[in-house]
């Protein structure tokens, strides 16, 4: 299958604020493409170059999109907080003119300020992808999402999806619900309360701070990190607690027969999940992970092919 003609809503992936339900299935569909049949798109971003601008920690996420970029044929570069002139004091935007001027026409960004890959944007004639601006959003992990979903699923509309932990400093959570509401499905967040943000009632979202409720509702847990390093301290008693609480265990996946897991990794084995709940088969936090290269290949070559 050719790629389809770019037709999503958006010329930059920012976040998913724009995207209807068509732009969504386009990228499924692009994605499934890519999945099914790499090599016919081996050259879709033939010459191109695409900068991984990573100043967060990233495994998966950078490395799906270095992945993602070399499979369609695209030229990698990298650069990260350490090792580049930002450590020097370096300004972003001047990060980012000094890689076009050497060439490169999409930039994949991370930062841990919201609105980061927004600066950016502003700042360059390139393709910009957020991947993963402070709190704020983390589009392509809804989409790999999504997809895992697609995968798993017949139709994403009937699925009630359960978000459980620290909603308030996720980009994950946020671009997640966009992403299920606009495909239809049914949301519960779930946390403590100290970990829920006050907005919650714009977005069209069921809230419980019992785990046990949200279970009984749901058909897919997805399960959050506690983002310590965003968080304030004091806003849960310890670790412990958090899991005696909100902690999923094999005894849940007993007492839920159907009930599948999600979790954008990194996964605090024995916090946010047990152990053995992660290496279950009904965990799809490495199918979760494979998806990263087929939906960021769909994004690289909807966006930035010629
Ligand atoms: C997430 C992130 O960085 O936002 N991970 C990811 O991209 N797969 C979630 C997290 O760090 O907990």
């Amino acid at each position: 299958m050719p790629i389809p003609a770019a037709s999503l809503s958006t010329s930059h992936l920012l976040d998913l604020k724009a995207y209807t339900a068509s732009d969504l299935e386009q990228v499924m569909d692009t994605a499934q493409a890519m999945h099914k049949d790499p090599a016919s798109h081996a050259q879709s971003l033939d010459g191109c170059t695409v900068a991984t601008l990573f100043f967060e920690p990233s495994t998966r996420t950078k490395t799906s999109f270095q992945q993602a970029a070399r499979r369609l044929g695209a030229r990698g570069v990298s650069v990260g907080a350490s090792g580049s002139s930002v450590v020097k004091g370096e300004s972003l935007k001047d990060t980012v003119q000094t890689l076009e001027a050497l060439q490169a026409e999409v930039f994949v960004v991370r930062h841990a300020a919201a609105g980061a890959a927004h600066f950016v944007a502003q700042h360059t004639e390139g393709v910009v992808i957020n991947a993963g601006d402070g709190a704020r959003a983390h589009p392509t992990q809804a989409l790999l999402d999504l997809y895992t979903l697609t995968a798993h699923y017949p139709a994403v509309r009937d699925l009630h999806v359960a978000i459980i932990g620290d909603i308030t400093h996720s980009r994950v959570a946020r671009s997640n619900i966009r992403a299920l509401r606009t495909l239809g499905a049914t949301v519960t967040v779930c946390g403590p309360p100290t970990l829920l943000p006050a907005h919650l009632s714009d977005m069209d979202v069921h809230v419980t701070h019992s785990l046990q409720d949200a279970l009984d509702a749901c058909d897919v847990a997805m399960l959050l990190r506690l983002q310590l390093e965003r968080q304030r301290t004091g806003l849960f008693p310890s670790l412990h607690e958090y899991h005696t609480q909100f902690g999923i265990t094999t005894a849940h996946l007993h007492q839920h027969p159907d009930l599948r897991i999600m979790h954008p990794g990194p996964v605090n084995r024995g916090v946010e999940i047990e152990a053995a709940v992660v290496d279950h088969e009904r965990s799809m936090i490495l199918d979760q992970v494979a998806h990263g290269v087929p939906v960021r290949m769909a994004v690289l070559a909807l966006l930035a092919a010629l």
